[in-house]
């Protein structure tokens, strides 16, 4: 495979604005602990596993991960996300600024990347991040991708919201266009208006199929929830996909 390496990653200021926590202080954590507890079990790793959690956010799945015993190194290109995240670090639980679209250099037994934190950018970029994951997997290790059913979101798709959040009133807009879910965040904070937008790649389980033939991966198994029901791509809320290392005799 020869692959370019674009080291430049265009990524979305939004995602460090101190805006994107206001108006996501509310994320679900429970979920977020019941859905790392169902795949850590499922996954059985053994207890000295090592996990990366790539584009960690402010460590909600990284710091449960390691409260089960497991040793978690974070990594997203927030530094205010990474800031925080840092104030609970302890000998098996590291965070560090560091692009996903990079090899960390480090091998792991498991490599997340949970809640939908891929396909930001081009196509190209979103196999330079699967073929950054498969370097970071040991021989053996696992993948994990929870990204969104765009067929449940293109049905439940609420075209305009507005949410109050800290004292900011943020008009919200989402469209589907071709190859991108979009969402337009519009809000005036001191006597200042601001927008900013968040895109995330339309990409549906065949199009993760052609991604991972591409980058010599393999799919093991594909869940529909945190519950982990088997996907329905009619029904699923979510599109969750395990995968490996393709095996060398394939
Ligand atoms: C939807 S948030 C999810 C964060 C976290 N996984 C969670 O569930 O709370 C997406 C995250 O991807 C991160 N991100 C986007 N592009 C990235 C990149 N190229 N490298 C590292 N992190 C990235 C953003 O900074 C943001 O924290």
């Amino acid at each position: 495979m020869n692959l370019k390496i674009d080291y430049k990653s265009d990524y979305n200021p939004w995602f460090n604005s101190k805006y994107y926590h206001i108006l996501y202080k509310d994320r679900d954590d429970n979920e977020a602990k019941k859905f790392i507890l169902n795949l850590t079990q499922y996954l059985d790793l053994s207890k000295k596993a090592s996990i990366l959690d790539a584009a960690c956010g402010k460590g909600r799945h990284s710091i449960e991960i390691e409260k089960l015993g497991y040793r978690v190194t974070g990594i997203d290109l927030s530094t205010n996300s990474i800031n925080h995240a840092k104030k609970f670090e302890n000998s098996n639980l590291k965070f560090f600024v560091h692009d996903i679209l990079i090899p960390f250099g480090e091998k792991f037994d498991a490599v997340f990347n949970l809640f939908t934190s891929f396909g930001y950018y081009n196509r190209d970029k979103d196999i330079q991040t699967l073929s950054s994951i498969n370097e970071n997997l040991k021989e053996n290790g696992i993948g994990v991708i929870d990204f969104l059913n765009i067929y449940d979101v293109r049905k439940k798709l609420v075209k305009k919201e507005e949410v109050k959040k800290e004292g900011i009133h943020f008009d919200i807009s989402r469209k589907i266009t071709k190859k991108t879910i979009q969402k337009t965040i519009s809000f005036n904070d001191n006597s200042k208006n601001f927008t900013f937008k968040e895109s995330v790649n339309y990409l549906d389980l065949n199009d993760f199929k052609k991604y991972f033939i591409e980058t010599n991966l393999e799919i093991i198994e594909v869940f529909g929830d945190y519950e982990l029901n088997k996907f329905d791509k009619n029904i699923s809320s979510r599109l969750i996909i395990l995968f490996k290392k393709k095996s060398r005799s394939n």
